[in-house]
């Protein structure tokens, strides 16, 4: 029991020693650091990059406007190759007598499509993607044309949705296809009543839901 006790005693004054040159060191380094000439401050952390300013161009907006598609395809390229099959007989006459240009140019026309500026094989407005698939775009309605020239942005005068909508129901029937739920559908709820115009609020109803 002494024995221990002793032991004990011994080992907490080496602690205590061991303690006091530890703070002795400690202290000392402290002292000498201070002698030394004041480190350089760490330099500050660079400030966040600001947001880049949005500029507006019109060239993007067009590259989007013609290369993303908003909104589901509605019509594929093989159909529209064949919309001419399903037209009075008189119209289908030159058109299957026509060149593939002309013919496409023929059924372009009919609806109100045009070609891009600068790109006569792409319509404005449509984007077209690499499986042929069709999907309507602001330049449908916002994209027109007076005499040879195409401006996108100037209102589509000679638009016909309802008549392309219909050339599609019809063209099934031609070929013997099902019907789809659309082509009752736009009869019930019209696509439009005339050449250059459409039913563009019931649209922005739809879109919106
Ligand atoms: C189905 C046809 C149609 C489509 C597709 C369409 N619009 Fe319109 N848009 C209209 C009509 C019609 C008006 C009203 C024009 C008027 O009253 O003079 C209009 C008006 C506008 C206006 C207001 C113009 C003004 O001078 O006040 C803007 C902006 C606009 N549309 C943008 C768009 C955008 C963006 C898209 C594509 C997401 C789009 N539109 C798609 C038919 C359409």
């Amino acid at each position: 029991m002494h024995a221990t006790a002793r032991a004990l005693g011994s080992r907490l004054a080496l602690l205590a020693l061991g303690l006091l040159l530890g703070v002795a060191w400690v202290h000392g380094s402290g002292a000498s650091h201070a002698a030394e000439p004041p480190a350089p401050a760490p330099a500050p952390a660079p400030a966040p990059a600001p947001p880049a300013p949005f500029v507006p161009s019109a060239e993007r907006g067009y590259r989007w406007l013609t290369t993303k598609a908003y909104v589901p395809s509605s019509i594929r390229q093989a159909d529209v190759d064949q919309l001419w099959q399903a037209w009075p007989a008189t119209l289908k006459a030159q058109a299957e007598q026509a060149t593939p240009e002309r013919r496409r140019e023929l059924t372009w026309a009919r609806y109100g499509i045009t070609p891009r500026p600068g790109e006569p094989d792409k319509p404005l407005q449509y984007v077209v993607d690499e499986q042929g698939r069709w999907s309507m775009s602001c330049l449908a309605c916002h994209g027109g044309q007076v005499g040879e020239q195409v401006l996108p942005g100037l209102p589509n005068a000679h638009l016909a949705l309802q008549d392309l909508m219909d050339d599609l129901a019809a063209l099934r029937k031609v070929q013997g296809r099902p019907s789809l739920l659309g082509d009752a559908l736009w009869r019930s709820v019209p696509l439009g009543e005339t050449h250059g115009t459409t039913n563009a609020v019931m649209f922005s109803v739809a879109l919106l839901t």
